[in-house]
């Protein structure tokens, strides 16, 4: 019997975050030349700007795109915010949502995450929503509480395998180099699943992709996709280089 995880979509996102100009697109063909034969689905989330112009340049390759965030809102009189509908009017197909520089720096709450879910389904996109916890959360042992609490209140009802991609970025790894234990990364991917499994139900649960993220790097992604409930990586920094980003899909390919 092959196990769920072979069943299960294998996907890497690249997060640029606020990083890049249109001289940056070069990335998307040096990374479609490298690509492996049979490879995961890959995602670059570029900032809002290049969305349109990342979607040309990665369709030769099977790249697809995403944002970083959308409103809960369709339309109206929010400044300088941007809707699903017009990410997906790019040609992108993903969107990031909640992650935890968007939770910490614009305050974005369980219940906010939800509603920009809802507003990426009804726009045909997949929504990464993002989860994890605080360093003094990890050492009060706290973890799984938070990761409950906020699958909970982030996830609406309606998840499928198609339509929502859970990534468990601990707050405390990202950008800093450091990266859980692996049985860390095993024991938070495992509760993630027993959750989505009691909310959702076995079918649909066993599914969805669970994504890991947070400092993850050519030297440790193979490590980190070894694990059962580890579907593939939300990679920072790592991604915006194809000569970074490139080994971490060839090491998801290959697990
Ligand atoms: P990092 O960022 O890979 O640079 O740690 C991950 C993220 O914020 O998604």
């Amino acid at each position: 019997m092959p196990s769920d995880k072979t069943k299960r979509a294998k996907i890497v996102a690249g997060n640029w975050k606020m990083n890049g100009t249109a001289a940056a697109l070069a990335e998307l063909s040096k990374l479609g030349a490298v690509l492996p034969l049979a490879p995961p689905r890959v995602v670059i989330c570029p900032p809002a700007p290049l969305l349109f112009r990342a979607t040309q340049a990665g369709s030769p390759f099977g790249i697809q795109i995403g944002a970083q965030d959308c409103h809960s809102e369709n339309a109206g009189a929010f400044t300088g915010d941007i809707s699903a509908e017009m990410i997906a009017d790019t040609g992108a197909t993903h969107v990031i949502l909640g992650h935890s520089e968007r939770r910490d720096a614009h305050h974005e709450t369980d219940m906010e995450v939800r509603c920009k879910v809802e507003r990426a389904w009804a726009a045909g996109l997949t929504a990464i929503v993002c989860i994890g916890e605080t360093a003094q959360e990890r050492e009060a042992a706290n973890t799984l509480d938070i990761i409950g609490g906020q699958l909970a209140g982030s996830l609406p009802d309606g998840v499928t395998a198609e339509n929502t991609v859970v990534a468990y970025e601990p707050i405390w790894a990202i950008g800093t180099g450091l990266v859980p234990s692996f049985d860390q990364i095993i024991e938070v991917h495992d509760f993630i699943r027993q959750r989505l499994t009691r909310r959702y139900g076995q079918a649909t649960a066993q599914m969805i992709p669970l994504l890991y993220g947070g400092s993850v790097k050519p030297d440790n992604a193979a490590m980190i996709f070894q694990a059962e409930n580890v579907d593939g990586a939300l990679v920072g920094g790592a991604s915006l280089k194809a000569v970074d980003f490139a080994p971490i899909i060839a090491a998801l390919a290959a697990s």
